[in-house]
């Protein structure tokens, strides 16, 4: 696969969210006060409509609240590298300048539109047709709640059928559970295992790959919108 270097050592390592570090020099776009009120600061632009979560567009505008949740280990471990990795909201900016098919997670609740997520697209290639999936909810009061799923498939409508690729790929540790139900749920299949892919406090753990071909995505959100052939 023409993956970015670092992103090649990462992918089979888990869901990893990070992209590649940009060349120095991201500049940042916007800036948010950390412990300011997220609704009020954002605008909540929303590419992908889904029931109860929606996918915007990300921008370093959510780079504190991206590094407050990767510096919470319960949602870092089993995300990825961000566990070990040093993430200030600063190096977040400098990320997401660079990052694409890049998406907020935004739920829709009584009292409005709140950011409760992040999921991507990495590895993307055009000339095979695929690319890896990270998903991640940050705010732990949203898991369970079949919210992650929703967003998996708004996020595989926009790559098969805006992107026209044919095959996503994830890597998810075999003790993640609840992601591997999710992944199940909502089409994944097992491709294999990476052995011993990560080792914590002394015990290693397997990363398990799973993968959705186009051919067995049933998601018609954006086909009907184009009406029928
Ligand atoms: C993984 C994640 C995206 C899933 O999203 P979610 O909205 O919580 O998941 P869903 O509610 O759609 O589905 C969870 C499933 O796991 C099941 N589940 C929950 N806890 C479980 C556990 N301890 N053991 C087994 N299954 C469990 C639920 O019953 C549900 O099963 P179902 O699909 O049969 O209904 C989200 O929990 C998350 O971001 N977690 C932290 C970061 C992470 O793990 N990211 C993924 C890295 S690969």
């Amino acid at each position: 696969m023409s993956t970015p270097v670092e992103g090649d050592a990462l992918e089979h390592r888990g869901c990893v969210l990070q992209q590649p570090a940009p060349a120095a020099g991201g500049t940042p776009q916007f800036g948010c006060e950390p412990g300011s009120d997220w609704r009020q600061s954002m605008s909540m632009i929303k590419k992908l409509i889904g029931t109860r979560i929606s996918l915007a567009p990300m921008t370093s505008e959510y780079a504190d609240l991206l590094a407050t949740w990767f510096n919470d280990l319960e949602v870092a471990i089993p995300t990825g590298d961000e566990a070990w990795q040093t993430i200030t909201p600063d190096g977040m900016r400098e990320r997401l300048a660079s990052s694409q098919h890049d998406f907020l997670i935004v739920a829709h609740d009584e009292a409005g539109d709140t950011p409760i997520g992040r999921c991507l697209l990495f590895a993307v290639n055009h000339i095979d047709r695929t690319a890896m999936l990270g998903i991640c909810l940050g705010d732990k009061r949203h898991w369970n709640r079949g919210l992650g799923g929703e967003a998996i498939e708004l996020l595989l409508d926009y790559a098969f059928n805006l992107l026209n690729l044919n095959s996503v790929m994830l890597g998810v540790f075999a003790f993640n559970a609840r992601a591997i139900s999710c992944y199940r749920r909502v089409g994944f299949r097992e491709i294999g295992h990476r052995r011993q892919a990560r080792l914590i406090a002394g015990k290693y753990h397997d990363a398990i790959l799973m993968d959705l071909l186009a051919e067995d995505f049933t998601g018609h959100r954006i086909r009907d919108l184009v009406g029928p052939a």
